[in-house]
C-alpha cells in the first residue's frame, strides 16, 4: 500500500464527510497542520486514549497516573537538554525567505515556485544549515522579556521526571514502576504534513517505567512486546506493522536504545510509536539542575541507593487514530454496488449502534425512538437515522463505522423483535428489542 497517495485523499475526504477530522480554522483557510476533531473523531479519539490508559494503568498495579501542566519552568528545558538540542538543522532562502530542513533539501522544492522539481532551487540563494529551536515560545506573565520565557512542552515526560518522588511516595511505590500521562505537546514542525501524522499540536500518550540500572535491557524487551501487542489487540493487521532500530544518527539527545514501532501508512512506513531506553539521563540532569535528591532508597536495604534508569513507551494519539483508520479503510463490491466500510473494532469505533425505522409510518418511528432512548441510557453512543432507503442508511453507517444497526420492521410491531445487521460480515440475525442493550454489549465486549 506504499504511497497510495489516492487511498490518503480518500481517507482526508471521508473524514471530512464523516465528521472525523476537519481542518482547522477552515473558513480563514485553514491554520498549518493543526486539525480539529469533529464528533465522531473526538469519540474515537476518547476510545484509543481510553485503551491506552485501561492497559497502561488501570489493569497494572505497577503504574501510577498523572496530569501535568504544559507549561513548566523554563530550567526543566535546559535540564532536559531540549534547549540546546531540540533542534533540526535548517537552511534558510535570503531571495524567497524559505527555510528547509538541511537533510532534506532533495526532497523539498521552493514553495515560492511549485512547479519546480523536489531538489531545485533555481533562484534561490541559500545559507549554510543553522539550528533552529524545535519549541514553541511565548510569555508568563505581564512582561513579555527574556526573563518571562516559558515553552510549550514538546513531550509530557518531562512532567514525569520531575514528579518522581511525589508519585513514588504518594503511590506507595516501589521500584520497577512507572508513570503514565496523557497530553498535548507542541512543537514547531518544520514540515509537518500527511494529514494529521506530523502536526504542530497534538497529543502524546507517553509512560515512564523506572527499574533498577542493570535490569534496563530486560524491561525494555517487555515493553517492546507489550506495546506491539497492544496496538494489534486493537485491531490494526500484524502484516502492517514493524520494528525499526535507531542507528546511531537517529538517537534522541537522550537514549542509549531505541526502537519506533512503525505503521505502513499510505505514504510508506513511518513510526507512530518509540519505545526508548533513557538511562538515568533525564533524572540524572534534573537532579543536577534543580539541586534536589532524585535517588531511590531500596527499603529492603536502605545502602542501596541509585537514580533508575528509564523505559520509555510514546505514542501519539492522532497517529495511532490515523494507524486504525488506515487500516480499518476498505472499499469492495456488495451485489454489484460498491461500499465503503470503516472496519473499526467496535471497541473503539465511534458510534456503536445505528438505529432505524424500516419506514416512516405504522408505529415503527415510535417503537425505534424508545429504542433509541434506552440504547443512549445505557451509555452507548447511537445513531437514528429514518432519512432515505435503508440500503443508503446502511452505506453511511458503514463508511462512518458504525459496527451495529438495528433495523425496526413491520415484524417487530407484530412480534416485538428487531433485526442487528453487523457491518463486517452483513450477517442480519432477529433478537428479542428488550436485549437489545445486553446483546450490542456482549458484541462490544
Ligand atoms: N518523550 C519521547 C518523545 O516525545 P518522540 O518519538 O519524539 O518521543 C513520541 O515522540 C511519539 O509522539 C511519536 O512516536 C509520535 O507518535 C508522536 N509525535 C511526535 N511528534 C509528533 C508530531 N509532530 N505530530 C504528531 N505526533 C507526533
Amino acid at each position: 500500500m506504499a504511497n497510495d497517495s489516492q487511498l490518503m485523499d480518500k481517507l482526508v475526504s471521508l473524514c471530512k464527510r464523516r465528521g472525523y477530522i476537519f481542518q482547522s480554522s477552515e473558513i480563514y483557510g485553514g491554520i498549518g497542520s493543526v486539525w480539529d476533531y469533529g464528533p465522531l473523531g473526538v469519540e474515537l479519539q476518547r476510545n484509543v486514549k481510553e485503551a491506552w490508559w485501561r492497559a497502561m494503568v488501570h489493569e497494572r498495579d505497577d503504574i501510577e497516573g498523572l496530569d501535568a501542566g504544559i507549561l513548566m519552568h523554563p530550567r526543566v528545558w535546559e535540564a532536559s537538554g531540549h534547549v540546546a538540542g531540540f533542534t533540526d538543522p535548517l537552511v534558510d532562502c535570503k531571495a524567497c525567505k524559505a527555510r528547509f530542513r538541511a537533510d532534506q533539501l532533495e526532497e523539498s522544492s521552493c514553495p515560492r515556485k511549485p512547479s519546480v522539481q523536489p531538489g531545485e532551487y533555481r533562484d534561490c540563494q541559500l545559507t549554510e544549515p543553522r539550528l533552529f529551536n524545535l519549541m514553541f515560545k511565548t510569555f508568563m506573565g505581564p512582561v513579555e522579556d527574556a526573563a518571562a520565557v516559558v515553552y510549550l512542552r514538546p513531550e509530557t515526560a518531562q512532567g514525569s521526571y520531575v514528579n518522581f518522588q511525589n508519585v513514588l511516595n504518594a503511590g506507595r511505590q516501589r521500584i520497577p514502576f512507572g508513570i503514565a500521562q496523557v497530553g498535548k505537546a507542541f512543537r514547531n514542525e518544520i514540515t509537518p504534513g500527511n494529514f494529521i501524522f506530523r502536526t504542530r499540536e497534538f497529543e502524546q500518550m507517553e509512560m515512564q517505567f523506572f527499574v533498577e540500572p542493570g535490569t534496563d535491557d530486560e524491561w525494555f524487551e517487555y515493553w517492546k512486546a507489550k506495546r506491539i501487542e497492544w496496538i494489534q489487540g486493537l485491531g490494526v493487521r500484524a502484516e502492517r506493522l514493524r520494528f525499526h532500530e535507531h542507528g546511531p544518527t537517529e538517537l534522541a539527545h537522550y537514549a542509549k536504545r531505541a526502537f519506533d514501532i512503525q505503521y505502513e501508512f499510505p505514504f510508506g512506513w513511518s513510526e507512530f510509536e518509540g519505545v526508548h531506553n533513557r538511562t538515568d539521563f533525564d533524572l540524572r540532569r534534573h537532579q543536577e539542575y534543580s539541586g534536589k535528591k532524585l535517588e531511590y532508597v531500596d527499603p529492603m536495604d536502605r545502602d542501596k541507593r541509585y537514580l533508575p534508569y528509564v523505559i520509555e513507551t510514546a505514542v501519539g494519539v492522532g497517529r495511532t487514530m490515523l494507524a486504525l483508520l488506515a487500516d480499518a479503510y476498505h472499499e469492495e463490491e456488495i451485489e454489484g454496488e460498491n461500499r465503503v466500510v470503516l472496519r473499526l473494532q467496535p471497541r473503539v469505533a465511534p458510534t456503536k449502534v445505528a438505529v432505524f425505522p424500516l419506514v416512516r409510518k405504522d408505529g415503527m418511528p415510535e417503537f425505534a425512538e424508545k429504542l433509541q432512548r434506552e440504547v443512549r441510557a445505557a451509555g452507548l453512543p447511537s445513531f437514528y437515522d429514518d432519512s432515505g432507503s435503508i440500503g443508503r442508511r446502511y452505506r453511511r453507517q458503514d463508511e462512518a463505522g458504525t459496527p451495529f444497526g438495528i433495523t425496526v420492521d413491520g415484524q417487530t410491531i407484530a412480534d416485538g423483535t428487531v433485526t442487528v445487521r453487523h457491518r463486517d460480515t452483513l450477517r442480519q440475525e432477529r433478537i428479542d428489542a428488550g436485549r437489545t442493550v445486553a446483546h450490542v454489549r456482549e458484541l462490544i465486549r
